[in-house]
């Protein structure tokens, strides 16, 4: 990052600070994969996967692109929505767990092509958890006055990693980028929660050039338990009502989870956003792809409190408040 201060720390004098979402992208690539045509080379049909998962498309990357230019394309289209000049990102921080190439990280390749200079980048890996941790570390660059700026992007390339022939997991995943920009502000501090738990790792795995292994029944009960736990952490400490939270975006992986989590939260399913059903699970992009969507069609609107939260392979997941 930059040495030199461009901007007062925050923090000190009693001054708390937190993270405001100023600006957002999406990237999703053109192919579309439908149910009926996954029905062509494995034992599934289209009722099986609406039914079980809520999913009837999913978009594919073409051979020219990967998880660097779809990272890069929404981070662009973030960008030039902020009114803020490239320079002046501090930090670029890219959630993905399916890069092609394990260095330069996609985080740096990204600051080339926006020729953002002054941004530290790196990659992290947390699954699916992994725009939610993402979000969560940036917050902590900004809570401490280490970064004004920061450009946090969800980006996978998940049809790399599954094994077509496996209707367990084929059916389940997309493609796809998310970008969101956020600024430090004045505002209350409240803290994120993440957890993990390598016990389970088993549960989801993925080699390096393998492809996805998943037992499909822990998975769901693990995100079913831990995800409405988490959220009720969050607004024990940040003192608010479930009914003062304006919507409540989860990681898209399944419509029976989310349904599962909305229940046991006792909260409306209205107040939970889906688009599983065109995109499927695209794991750390899919929040943010998510975000911008309601952003766009203003479903969210300023003023707004949100609160995000992921789960996935680890295992790991985690819950973030969002002032909008
Ligand atoms: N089409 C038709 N039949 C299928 C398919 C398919 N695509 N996949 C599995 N089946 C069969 C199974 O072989 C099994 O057949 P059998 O009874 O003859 O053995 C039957 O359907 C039931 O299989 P289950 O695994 O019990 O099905 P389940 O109702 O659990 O649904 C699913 C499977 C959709 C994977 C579910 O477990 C699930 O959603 N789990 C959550 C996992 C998830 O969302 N992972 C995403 C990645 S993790 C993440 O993002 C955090």
């Amino acid at each position: 990052m930059n040495n030199k201060t461009k901007f007062d720390r925050k923090g000190e004098n009693n001054i708390t600070m937190t993270g405001q979402i100023i600006a957002s992208g999406t990237y999703i690539p053109e192919q579309v994969i439908s149910n009926d045509d996954l029905a062509k080379f494995v034992d599934t049909s289209d009722s099986w996967i609406v039914e079980r998962t809520g999913i009837s498309n999913r978009h594919c990357t073409s051979e020219k692109e990967n998880v660097t230019s779809m990272a890069i394309k929404a981070a662009r289209k973030a960008l030039d929505k902020s009114g803020i000049a490239a320079d002046e990102i501090d930090l670029i921080i890219v959630a993905t767990s399916s890069t092609e190439q394990i260095y330069p990280a996609a985080a740096c390749q990204v600051q080339d092509a926006l020729a953002a200079g002054n941004a530290v980048c790196f990659d992290l890996n947390a699954a699916c958890s992994g725009f939610v941790f993402a979000y969560n570390t940036a917050l902590s660059y900004l809570m401490t006055g280490m970064a004004r700026y920061a450009l946090i992007i969800g980006a996978e390339q998940m049809t790399r990693l599954l094994d077509f022939t496996d209707r367990s997991t084929c059916i389940l995943f997309g493609d796809g980028a998310g970008a969101v920009l956020i600024k430090a502000k004045e505002g209350k501090m409240v803290l994120p929660k993440m957890h993990s738990n390598g016990s389970k790792g088993e549960a989801l795995t993925c080699q390096v050039n393998g492809k996805i292994g998943m037992n499909g029944q822990e998975v769901f009960c693990f995100a079913v338990r831990q995800v409405p736990r988490v959220i009720e952490e969050l607004l024990l400490d940040a003192d608010l009502k479930k009914e003062e939270i304006d919507y409540y975006l989860v990681h898209q992986a399944n419509v029976r989870i989310i349904e599962a989590i909305a229940k046991k939260l006792g909260v409306s399913l209205e107040k939970f956003p889906m688009n599983l059903k065109e995109y499927g699970n695209t794991s750390s992009a899919s929040i943010p792809i998510l975000l911008d969507e309601c952003f766009q069609n203003g479903m969210i609107k300023r003023g707004m409190r949100l609160v995000i939260a992921g789960f996935g392979a680890g295992l790991s997941w985690g819950a973030t408040l969002i002032e909008y």
